[in-house]
């Protein structure tokens, strides 16, 4: 039987237990062993320990650690997603110089240590680079509040951007060349939409615009599964981010789709390629 890896941070596997666990099943039923590794554990992994482990045929990599991944991949082994996508998609000044680069609409955002705050407009939002789940991103309405915030902060480690309509986003769940679902979802209570902070979630359509922002991030990237978040200005949609280590909660309470055996059989096809 081949085996394979499934990457998480120690703090973060036990939440994700029916993923992993699910997860687990649908590579079985695909002849391949499965198996969780905590984050403390490959941090200082060498080849030996790949070798000593067997090489697995691929991992799946949850940590959000684009440098675990990019080292299995100088090793030949397949990383999903790859060290690429976590690199731009885990860090938004990355993603945000990609989406420049690929000429997608993206609200002007600053580094908060680079930007001139007394020429900019309030209310603004200020997001920390690597965070995630909402936990990280402020609204802030005037000069002061900024300055006040800014304090005993790193300022480089923030972006800033202005603040659109709030408590709303798009969240498309794109798996390889392909859009599984997207939602839209809403919190009335929050400006943050984040469905784990108690947002509603309902499945949307894309518009033309959308889907155009997509196929370019498709073009320029090599994804597995990964989310595609869209914020709204006056009804236009700008990309927000790129979900690397993207949940699926949403997904199998809102709907029927096996996304986790759908994103295995992804997996396998893309291993086989390569064989
Ligand atoms: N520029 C913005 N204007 C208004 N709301 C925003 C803006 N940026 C983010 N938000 C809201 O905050 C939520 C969390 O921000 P996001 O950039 O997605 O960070 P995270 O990676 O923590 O989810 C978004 O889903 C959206 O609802
Ligand atoms: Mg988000």
């Amino acid at each position: 039987m081949n085996n394979a890896w499934i990457l998480y941070n120690e703090h973060e596997y036990k939440k994700n237990q029916f993923f992993i666990e699910t997860f687990i099943e649908t590579m079985a039923e695909r002849g391949v062993e499965l198996s969780l590794f905590l984050n403390g554990n490959c941090k200082n992994m060498g080849i030996n320990e790949i070798k000593k482990n067997e090489k697995p045929l691929f991992v799946i990599n949850r940590t959000r650690d684009y440098r675990l991944s990019r080292f299995f991949e100088t090793n030949g082994i397949m990383v999903f997603n790859n060290s690429i996508v976590s690199e731009i998609a885990n860090d938004k000044w990355n993603s945000y110089l990609f989406a420049m680069d690929l000429k997608i609409p993206v609200l002007e955002t600053n580094l908060l240590n680079q930007v001139q705050k007394e020429k900019i407009t309030y209310p603004q939002i200020v997001k920390k680079r690597i965070g995630h789940g909402g936990n990280d991103v402020f609204f802030i309405e005037t000069l002061e509040q900024l300055n006040s915030w800014a304090e005993n902060r790193d300022e480089s480690q923030y972006i800033i951007q202005k603040a659109v309509q709030t408590g709303k986003d798009v969240r498309a769940y794109v798996l390889g060349k392909r859009v599984v679902v997207s939602f839209l979802r809403e919190n009335n209570n929050d400006f943050r939409a984040n469905y784990s902070l108690g947002g509603t979630a309902k499945t949307t359509t894309l518009s033309k615009d959308q889907k155009n922002i997509i196929k370019k991030i498709m073009t320029g990237l090599n994804l597995g599964l990964v989310g595609v978040d869209f914020v709204f200005d006056s009804g236009v949609p700008f990309f927000n981010e790129l979900e690397d280590v993207v949940g699926t909660r949403m997904i199998y309470e809102k709907t029927n789709i096996n996304i986790i055996k759908e994103y295995a059989n992804l997996i396998m096809s893309k291993v086989g390629e390569s064989r």
